[in-house]
This record gives structure tokens, sequence and C-alpha cells, in this order.
């Protein structure tokens, strides 16, 4: 892949990193300084011209991120760049997927729009598509991959935990509990939810009595914690204890991971979509494997 270039935006060093020693893809070089005033100032300073250059650039809290990427694509762009591919493990604004109240700002499609016009090429994983069945239908650009991180949270599940029984926290969660839940062999029940506010919702247990089972929640997103936290008081309630959390990003609010371990979680665990120290499921194989099979 010599036609190949990585390029890590702040902040995503080390999975850029360990993608550039799995793919044997040199990382290109640019320089970032913010002035005083909080412009943004970039240097692209490795020779990009005619290369197929991939972006690694997580998009959580996304409003700090975003035009220096953009800046950035641009400018590899002006110096000769045939491609450009974003790498998002986590792709933001998929949750304002319709208008809720008169007003308000559809900003999963204007988010989509706007990336759409500075990259070619958008590689994700578990995207929070709810109403939005494919990306496709508010990305145009040329080719857009999802991936799914259910495999490898499932070899993380049968490495540590024995008899397992997974839980998603609501209806969406269906999709990756289902394939993770086929994966390690085990049952799976699905909550029923009702978000009130953002740190807010109502749950609703269905019937399972498995208490010799080891229950693990398996959710894409875990933010404020609200969906996990009540879930895991819920099911303290009917006796059942030492329940293992499992989020493929981790949002985190500044208090979320001691406050689910605060509420009997046994363990927290994320993938590498998201820097944090929970992230005990490595997605780079999954991501290289993708890279590889790029045209
Ligand atoms: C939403 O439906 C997602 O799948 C997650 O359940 C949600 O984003 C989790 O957010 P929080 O941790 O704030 O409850």
């Amino acid at each position: 892949m010599n036609n190949y270039l990585l390029f890590a935006l702040p902040g995503n060093d080390v999975l850029a990193h360990s993608l550039a020693d799995k793919s044997k893809i040199e990382l290109g070089l640019v320089k970032f300084h913010v002035f005083p005033d909080g412009e943004d100032y970039l240097r692209v300073e490795s020779d990009v011209k005619n290369k197929i250059i991939i972006l690694v650039c997580t998009l959580d809290h996304p409003d700090a991120k975003i035009l220096r990427l953009l800046f950035l694509a641009q400018t590899l762009r002006e110096l000769g760049a045939t491609e450009i591919c974003l790498l998002a493990p986590y792709l933001p604004y998929m949750r304002q997927d319709k208008h809720f109240q008169s007003g308000d700002a559809l900003t999963s499609t204007i988010f989509a729009k706007l990336l759409s016009s500075f990259v070619d090429r958008v590689i994700t994983i578990d995207p929070h598509l709810h109403r939005i069945h494919n990306l496709a239908e508010i990305y145009s650009v040329s080719n857009i991959t999802t991936l799914h991180a259910s495999k490898k949270i499932a070899e993380w599940i049968s490495a540590k935990i024995t008899s397992p029984f997974i839980i998603g926290p609501d209806e969406e969660s269906k999709q990756w509990v289902r394939e993770v839940a086929e994966q390690v062999n085990a049952s799976y029940a699905i909550i029923s939810k009702i978000r009130h506010t953002n740190g807010s919702v109502d749950i609703t247990l269905p019937d399972f009595k498995d208490h010799n089972k080891n229950l693990i929640l398996v959710d894409d997103i875990i933010s404020s914690g609200a969906t996990m936290l009540t879930t895991l008081r819920k099911l303290d309630l009917r006796g059942f204890k030492n329940i293992n959390c499992i989020g493929i990003h981790a949002l985190f609010d500044k208090t979320t991971y001691n406050d689910l371990l605060s509420a009997g979680a046994t363990r927290v665990v994320s993938c590498n979509t998201i820097p944090h120290f929970s992230n005990e499921i490595d997605l780079a194989d999954l991501i290289n494997d993708q890279i590889q099979k790029e045209p």
C-alpha cells in the first residue's frame, strides 16, 4: 500500500500508530498549532501528491474537532492527494435523526452533508443507526463502510466471562446484542426504554430468571450512563448482582465510569473507538482488515 498515507488528528495517535504498524502504511507528518485567539494553524510536512490519504479522527465531542479535520482534508486535496478517506471510529450527530419538536435542527443530515463535501470515503464503527437505516441515506461520499464490533466483543466475553447472558438496554440495541449473543452461544433479553431527558430514562425489564448466569449489558454508546445505571438498579432490585457493562463507544461524562461502578457494575469495558482507560476491546485488527480491502 505504497500509495497510502495515514494521518492522525490530535488525540488519535495511539490508534493511528497501531494501524500504521499493522498495515505497514507510513504515517504522514502534520504540525498543529492553536493561536492565542483559539484559531487553528496546521502545516502538512509530507509529500502527499498522488497519495490516498486515511485520516484517523474519531469524532466524539465533534464541535471541537471538526474544523481542524476539514482544514486538513482540504489542504491535503490542494496539495495533490488523490483521495481522502476519513476513518472515524465514532461518528457523531447520529442521534438527532428526526425533528423531535418543530424547529429542531436535523443535525445528523446537516453534519453528514458537511463531511461529505470534504472527504471521499468514510469508514466507521457501529454508528447509531435508528431511524436512519443506512449511512448512505445521509452521506453522499463515494463509499461509506460500517464495521461492527460484535465479533471482537464476543471474543472478549468468551475470554473473560463464563456462562454469559446478554442484555440490551433498548430496542435499538437488539442489532448488536443478538449478534454478540449468537457468537458466544448465549441467550439474550432486550429491555424497553423510554427517555425523558438526556440523563433520565425509564426502563421495563422483561421476565428472565437466569440467576446462575453472568449478566452483561451491551450498548453502542454509554454517555451520561443513565441507560445502564437505571438498568443496573432495576436488576439489583430483582436480585441480580455482579453485572458487567460493555459499551462500544465510551462517550462517558466525567462521572459516568465511577457512577456505574458505584451502582454495582463489576466491570465497565469499552472498545477503543474513543480513547479511554476502559478500552479493553481493541478494534485495530478489525479496522486494518478493512484497510487491506480498500481499492
Ligand atoms: C441510545 O438509544 C443509545 O443506544 C444509548 O442507549 C444511549 O445513547 C446511552 O446514553 P446514556 O448513557 O446517556 O443513557
